[in-house]
């Protein structure tokens, strides 16, 4: 029996629910949040699809019980406002670290040794602090942004090539940031062919400028942050963690010397099975990723040091 908890109903914890309830990817899955009744609602809703969408996944939701969440294999942690038109994910990290902080407590508390997926922004500091304040071992604290950005960069790419996004292969490292993610264009391929054989470097610039601000550009639409894909990619990291599919997936991990890098959580391929991040994979970059790869972390230090500043570490 496996059991994943989701903090924070909101639109990326639930659309989150929802995958993984309707893709039969857990067998209970638990929806917790502090404003009386959302979960619950929003559980029951989903509840009564399972015979219009044939699945069979006890969803619950709950107004901050956390021993409802008891035992859960997996918990990912939505918690926190999404950011408005014009601002960055970093900008709100004031009022997301106290909470990410009280939930990754609570959530340990009833969950002691579930592994840890974190979706909260600015994401890859909020997977540090969890690191930092949880004590668990850093292959079972995972940030999802990596696995969103390369879902958003292979999008771009399969509309440039008219062609099946799952037929591409691609990734994006560094920071979940509109400036500091880095699209692995060298890496990126179509039925095994580099795309930098099949499309020109402008097409090639755009749908790197396109990937990095694709949560931008979403959440100037709405109003507020995306939740489709990254509920969908929340779910895609459980999916590989709950079926042990050791999947390489792209992902914010507590870095120790990997990447030229220490003391920080940023986006690297990670192996993905059932003990979390099982293996961090060397990939060769060229001086000029590696010198993006640097800037990133760089930018992300600065976002961990206001950590200290505002007394959660
Ligand atoms: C995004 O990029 C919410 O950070 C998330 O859409």
């Amino acid at each position: 029996m496996s059991k994943v908890t989701v903090v924070g109903a909101g639109n990326v914890g639930a659309t989150c629910v929802n995958v993984l309830a309707f893709r039969q990817i857990a067998d209970e899955v638990v929806m917790l949040d502090v404003k009386e009744g959302v979960a619950e609602g929003k559980a029951l809703d989903m509840t009564q699809t399972a015979t219009l969408l044939h699945f069979n996944t006890k969803i619950t939701g709950c107004t901050n019980d956390y021993e409802k969440t008891a035992d859960s294999d997996v918990v990912v942690i939505t918690s926190g406002v999404p950011r408005k038109p014009g601002m960055t994910r970093e900008e709100l990290i004031d009022v997301n670290a106290g909470i990410i902080k009280g939930v990754v407590e609570n959530v340990l508390r009833y969950s002691p040794n579930a592994i840890l997926v974190i979706v909260s922004n600015p994401m890859d500091t909020m997977a540090y602090l969890t690191c930092k304040i949880a004590g668990l071992p850093r292959n079972k604290v995972i940030g999802m942004g990596g696995t969103l950005d390369t879902a958003r960069f292979k999008c771009y790419l399969s509309k440039a090539l008219n062609a099946n996004p799952n037929e591409i292969e691609g990734l994006v490292i560094g920071a979940h940031g509109d400036t500091s993610m880095i699209p692995l264009v060298r890496y990126a391929s179509y039925k095994c062919r580099p795309v930098t054989e099949l499309l020109d470097k402008d097409t090639l610039d755009k749908i790197v400028s396109d990937t990095m601000l694709g949560g931008a550009t979403i959440t100037k639409m709405l109003g507020t942050s995306a939740w489709y894909a990254p509920g969908a990619a929340a779910a895609y990291l459980v999916e590989a963690i709950i079926h042990d599919e050791k999947k390489v997936i792209p992902c914010s991990i507590y870095l120790e010397g990997e990447y030229g890098q220490s003391d920080i959580c940023l986006g690297v391929p990670v192996l993905i099975g059932k003990n979390g991040a099982e293996q961090i994979l060397d990939y060769h970059l060229n001086a000029e990723e590696k010198e993006l790869f640097k800037k990133s972390a760089e930018s992300v230090r600065v976002t961990n040091a206001m950590l200290k500043d505002l007394g959660v570490i």
